[in-house]
């Protein structure tokens, strides 16, 4: 082959390797520099941003206030009884009645309570939880405070001060957490919480049994 092809085809190689090799070392750096962007598709738009100024508009706002007399659709919290446990001002004594106490209820709380409740309050919900008897273990053999923090144990809900609680008041407590307890609004579902509340009030009646809550045909029986 003569030698000036050989030559041709050697720098066309090295030159063919050239942009390759600039693309990976560009990418590898930073820039100060906007990227090239050759397919725009709809990433740069005119637009205001949060707090930016709008001369459109006499107060120069770029947010605007909700138009007046906006009606909320399917989001509408007006039903204080399900969605804050509240009745008139009172915490709510019953459940919803959208979800009526019936056996079903008690079911899926039963089923949620022992998902969420149970590590800090136990099965029975007298606070002996897992959690609860590991932190014990912990505080009990530490010498002086654990990492400078203290243990709050779970509350009975046996005791009495929840006992006399509304049902609206322990719907509260689920949702938005008391004192040292978190709450699980974000993380159980509504009609969810309900059910644990309604569970709850089921476990407190189970401590203050008396026969006359055994139906007859079921007395006797294991
Ligand atoms: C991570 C542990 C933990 C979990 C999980 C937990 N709790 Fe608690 N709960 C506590 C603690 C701690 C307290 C006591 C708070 C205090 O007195 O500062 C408490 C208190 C309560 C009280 C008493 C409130 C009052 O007015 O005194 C109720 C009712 C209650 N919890 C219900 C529940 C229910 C229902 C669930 C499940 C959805 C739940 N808790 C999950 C830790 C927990």
């Amino acid at each position: 082959m003569p030698r000036i092809i050989i030559c041709t085809l050697l720098i066309f190689t090295l030159l063919a390797i050239l942009p390759p090799v600039i693309a990976a070392q560009t990418r590898a750096k930073t820039s100060p520099n906007r990227p090239i962007n050759l397919i725009q598709d709809m990433d740069l738009q005119a637009k205001f941003k949060a707090q930016s100024e709008n001369d459109l508009f006499a107060d120069k706002r770029s947010q605007r206030p909700q138009v007046q007399g906006t009606v909320a659709r399917n989001e509408s919290y007006l039903d204080t009884h399900f969605n804050e446990g509240t009745v008139d001002g009172q915490w709510a004594t019953t459940t919803p009645s959208q979800l009526p106490f019936n056996a079903a209820l008690l079911t899926r709380g039963q089923e949620r309570f022992n998902i969420y409740c149970t590590p800090c309050h136990g099965y029975s919900g007298s606070g002996d939880g897992a959690i609860n008897q590991r932190a014990m273990e912990l505080v009990a053999n530490a010498d002086g405070p654990v990492n400078g923090t203290v243990w709050v144990a779970a509350k009975s809900l046996h005791d009495a001060t929840v006992t006399i609680q509304p049902m609206g008041q322990i719907f509260n407590t689920v949702t938005n957490g008391v004192r040292n307890m978190a709450g699980y609004g974000s993380q159980v579902p509504i009609e969810d919480r309900w059910a644990i509340v309604a569970y709850v009030r089921a476990l407190q009646r189970s401590q203050n049994a008396s026969i006359d809550d055994v139906p007859q045909s079921k007395r006797g029986e294991l």
